[in-house]
């Protein structure tokens, strides 16, 4: 583990606030003063308000909080199916991967992980074991196919076990905002650590200056070639949701709202079209929103395991939202910062680069490579409603 301290820093962080950010891989920035009126979202986030809810069926009350599960641009590409009283069956929908920037759907597969964990935590809230089998029949490769991801029976458990970090599910967030210039320290870093278990893949991390540069300098190339790669860069406009109405009408995907989005989007200039047109104001201001984010990293950490099969991309999602779920307790805002990760030709430098340096002499694969840091915590991302995932059998 590279553990080394930086030297305590004087907060320097100026009070901005950030009015929309966007989910996903890219957004637009435009910050200005805490007290304008937000275009209203809600309905686009009235799943995180029905997580709690009894749904009637021990199964739905779990999935609830599955479906708040980070993954990928927002995809959201589970489909459910309800078997029999006690078991379901989860699939990824084919028109909702990501082929451009996750060519090998091993992004996509984390995010199933991540679900079935906040699946698995849900359900032992409720009294409820889980029985599942990752991959019943077989590992789909070198893409998904439309073999289940996972099949799951609900078991009750007089005696089981809760998760402490289920308790964080509802404040769990990415956080794209930009960092406070405060270190993060080994402390909090290790209890990060501390929260995954043997099975979740290993967790490093560095908040040393010279290796909080590198990585910088890695990740901020590994993102403009992102920015600039036709195929990748239309993948995700093509996802974008550009004001109030469409996150409403379609609440996955990257969203951007909020204001001046709206202004933007009236005086055209923020369309799907002048965001796909490289260079120009529309993406000029994308890129340098993410690049700011990228800056302002106070601590990296990483995850990987060995080998990288489809049950330890599935595992490693466990270990993410655990991640996640462990920096919001620790009041530390966390941020995925997968550009270097990804498998489309362009990427090869910055993919060997990433691991070269943080999994050097392993044969590890880095499932995720994270900034961390201080900011204000970030409104919820939009959901599709749980209810709207299941499928006929
Ligand atoms: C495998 C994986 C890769 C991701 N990569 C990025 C990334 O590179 N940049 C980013 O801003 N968010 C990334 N995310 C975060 C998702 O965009 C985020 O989970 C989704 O938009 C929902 O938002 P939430 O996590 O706040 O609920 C990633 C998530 C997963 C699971």
């Amino acid at each position: 583990m590279r553990a080394h301290q930086t030297a305590a820093a004087t907060p320097a962080y100026s009070r901005r606030c950030i009015l929309k950010t966007g989910a996903g891989g890219a957004s637009v920035l435009f910050a200005g003063g805490c007290d304008l009126i937000m275009p209203d979202i809600a309905e686009a986030r009235a799943p995180w308000e029905a997580a709690g809810e009894s749904f009637g069926d021990p199964r739905l009350d779990a999935l609830a909080y599955a479906v708040l599960a980070p993954n990928p641009h927002n995809r959201q590409p589970w489909t459910i199916e309800l078997r029999g009283e006690d078991e379901i069956l989860v699939r990824a929908d084919p028109e909702r991967l990501l082929p451009e920037t996750d060519p090998f759907n091993r992004q996509i597969v984390i995010g199933f992980g991540c679900f079935h964990e906040l699946l698995r935590q849900a359900a032992a809230e409720r009294g409820f074991a889980l029985d599942t089998d990752v991959f019943p029949e077989g590992d789909p490769q070198p893409l998904l196919d439309d073999r289940p991801i996972f099949h799951a029976r609900f078991r009750r458990q007089a005696d089981i076990q809760k998760d402490p970090l289920f308790g964080y599910a509802l404040d769990r967030r990415t956080n794209r905002a930009p960092f406070a210039d405060r270190p993060v320290d080994a402390e909090a870093l290790n209890r990060l650590d501390a929260a995954l278990r043997p099975e979740d893949g290993e967790f490093e991390w560095a908040n040393d200056e010279a290796n909080i540069a590198a990585l910088k300098d890695i990740c901020g190339r590994a993102w403009r070639i992102e920015a600039n790669a036709e195929g990748p860069h239309g993948e995700t406009t093509d996802v974008t949701r550009i004001g109030r109405r469409e996150v409403v009408a379609a609440p996955d995907g990257i969203s951007l709202y909020g204001r001046d989005i709206e202004a933007f989007r009236l005086g055209r200039v923020l369309t799907r079209d002048s965001l796909r047109e490289i260079g120009s104001r529309a993406h000029r201001e994308m890129v340098s929103f993410y690049e700011r984010a990228i800056d302002t990293a106070a601590a990296f950490g990483w995850l990987t395991t060995d080998p990288n099969d489809r049950a330890d991309q599935f595992r490693a999602g466990a270990g993410w939202v655990r991640l996640n779920l462990a920096a919001t307790r620790e009041g530390v805002a966390m941020h995925p910062l997968s550009q270097a990760l990804q498998e489309f030709p362009e990427m090869a430098g910055p993919y060997a680069e990433v691991h070269d340096f943080v999994a050097a002499g392993k044969s590890a694969c880095v499932q995720g490579l994270f900034r961390f840091g201080y900011a204000p915590p970030q409104p919820a991302a939009p959901r599709w409603p749980v209810r709207s995932r299941i499928i006929a059998a």
